[in-house]
């Protein structure tokens, strides 16, 4: 079984979010299984692509509109990841450093449609000239989600109009929406089809990816059941197209978050020696963040959006910091400006107590699911989240607000055979109110030494889920 997954992220040669981390390791765990799954993604001028190299395998000439454009398809060499990398080069297009928006700025770039849909016509134009066809394309996001319309609608790609496609929907929040003019860019775009593409008058990727694709899915069966009450307007369309629609809780790669072999962190540590392992790790992160190591360390790593709950945390950590409790809370993330300065002012308040880091930082990541106690995701909405299973992975204990992925992944304390800290409604006093019983846990040396080992030892690996996916493509393709 041949699967061609497209996506504009793929750890670790772009990243941006949790979707990098899920097609980046999906494929290789579809491939232990015999499948045969690679990855196409876009060329873009960043320094992971300048420090590999790539060999040719097709070059062509297709149409944007009145326009056309050159492009080249490349196969990473010598690369190990599991699967075989492809990648677009399309000049002008993604030959700068950034992945959907200005590096230094952060302002989104201003020809978005232009890029991710020349990426997809020359994906099919690729798809097209090939012997070897996939048996599936798998499309991920809004990005990706004009391409299940155009080999379906297109004359120019009658002859592979019957390869099955599925959308993974990573967050609905994101539509891809522009004005309806753009529908002119389309390869042989004929009017009657319009519909296909359009959702509140205008031009909607996401909705044609849903209403043209064989199969939806996405990240989590809870977030899954919500969709039909919470997308941002798509509602009605995703209730409309269910029979097609399953959820499939993410994975988590476990040979990059292995606390037992991961070279990031100061000191590595398995089920055996947790306690100085952990000890260690958080010793290193209290010298970098001029904690007292006593104290309870809670950590907070995320893009900073409102999706993600971040507006909350200001408040919530003031109300800690203020009362002078003895907790030391650490934060690692960018995105709004607003919270950046927030979060500045409470370094300068509370510098003994409080840390931010503002920025995009891998290694960091790792060395804060070693050495926190715990790690708190407030979010609004959460399709799947994977922070809270690396955190469990590195023995540091989940405060989560209950909604989809988050609710699919950590069972509350109180619950029988629970082992998390979780509140249901999303305001300042539920999530203070998790917060205290995670201060008080902390107290609990006993409980707490049971609980890391078991948490620890959860599977959130891809095993179960990456079975789930080739019964999805094996359904599709009979
Ligand atoms: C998005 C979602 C996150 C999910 C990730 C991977 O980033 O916000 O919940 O885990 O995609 O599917």
């Amino acid at each position: 079984m041949n699967i061609l997954h497209l996506s504009a992220e793929c750890y670790p040669a772009a990243k941006v979010g949790g979707l990098a981390d899920v097609v980046g390791a999906l494929p290789k765990y579809l491939n232990k299984r015999k499948v045969n799954a690679s990855v196409l993604m876009p060329k873009y001028g960043n320094e992971w692509m300048k420090n590999h190299s790539f060999e040719t395998v097709y070059e062509g000439n297709a149409p944007l509109g009145e326009n056309k454009f050159k492009f080249k398809i490349q196969k990473g060499e010598n690369i190990a990841l599991g699967y075989p990398l492809y990648v677009i080069d399309i000049p002008g297009r993604f030959d700068r450093p950034g992945i959907y928006s200005e590096t230094e700025t952060g302002c989104s770039f201003d020809d978005t449609f232009e890029r991710f849909l020349s990426f997809q016509i020359a994906a099919l134009d690729w798809v097209k000239s090939m012997s070897d066809q996939p048996d599936i394309i798998h499309c991920h996001d809004h990005h990706m989600a004009l391409l299940p319309f155009m080999i379906s609608r297109s004359n120019r790609y009658q002859l592979i109009a019957q390869i099955p496609t599925v959308l993974t929907v990573h967050h609905a929040q994101y539509h891809g929406r522009f004005e309806l003019q753009k529908t002119a860019l389309l390869p042989d775009f004929d009017s009657k089809h319009r519909g296909l593409l359009e959702w509140d008058r205008q031009l909607n990727c996401l909705a044609a990816g849903l209403k043209c694709c064989w199969q939806i899915s996405t990240v989590s069966p809870s977030y899954m059941q919500q969709l039909s009450e919470q997308s941002n307007g798509l509602e009605w369309l995703f209730e409309n197209e269910q029979q097609k629609s399953r959820g499939i809780l993410n994975g988590i790669d476990t040979a990059v978050w292995d606390p037992d072999s991961d070279s990031l962190i100061a000191q590595q540590f398995n089920d055996d020696t947790i306690a100085e392992g952990k000890l260690a790790n958080k010793k290193a992160l209290s010298r970098r963040a001029g904690f007292d190591l006593q104290y309870p360390l809670i950590s907070y790593i995320g893009r900073l959006a409102h999706e993600k709950g971040a507006d909350l945390l200001p408040d919530l950590f003031a109300l800690f910091l203020s009362a002078k409790q003895p907790v030391n809370i650490l934060l690692l993330g960018t995105g709004d400006r607003e919270l950046h300065n927030q979060f500045e002012k409470l370094n300068r308040q509370y510098p003994d107590y409080f840390h931010a880091e503002l920025d995009y930082n891998e290694t960091l990541a790792h060395q804060i699911y070693a050495g926190s106690d715990f790690l708190v995701m407030p979010s609004r909405v959460e399709p799947c989240g994977l922070n809270q299973m690396y955190a469990m992975q590195y023995g540091t204990v989940p405060i989560v607000r209950n909604t989809g992925g988050l609710k699919d992944t950590v069972i509350d304390l109180n619950q029988p055979d629970g082992y998390g800290i979780t509140f249901d409604e999303f305001t300042l006093e539920a999530a203070e109110q998790a917060l205290w019983r995670a201060l008080d846990l902390y107290q609990k040396d006993e409980q707490i030494a049971n609980l890391r080992p078991r948490i620890m030892g959860l599977d959130f690996s891809w095993n179960a889920s990456a079975n789930d996916y080739i019964k999805m493509y094996s359904a599709l393709i009979e």
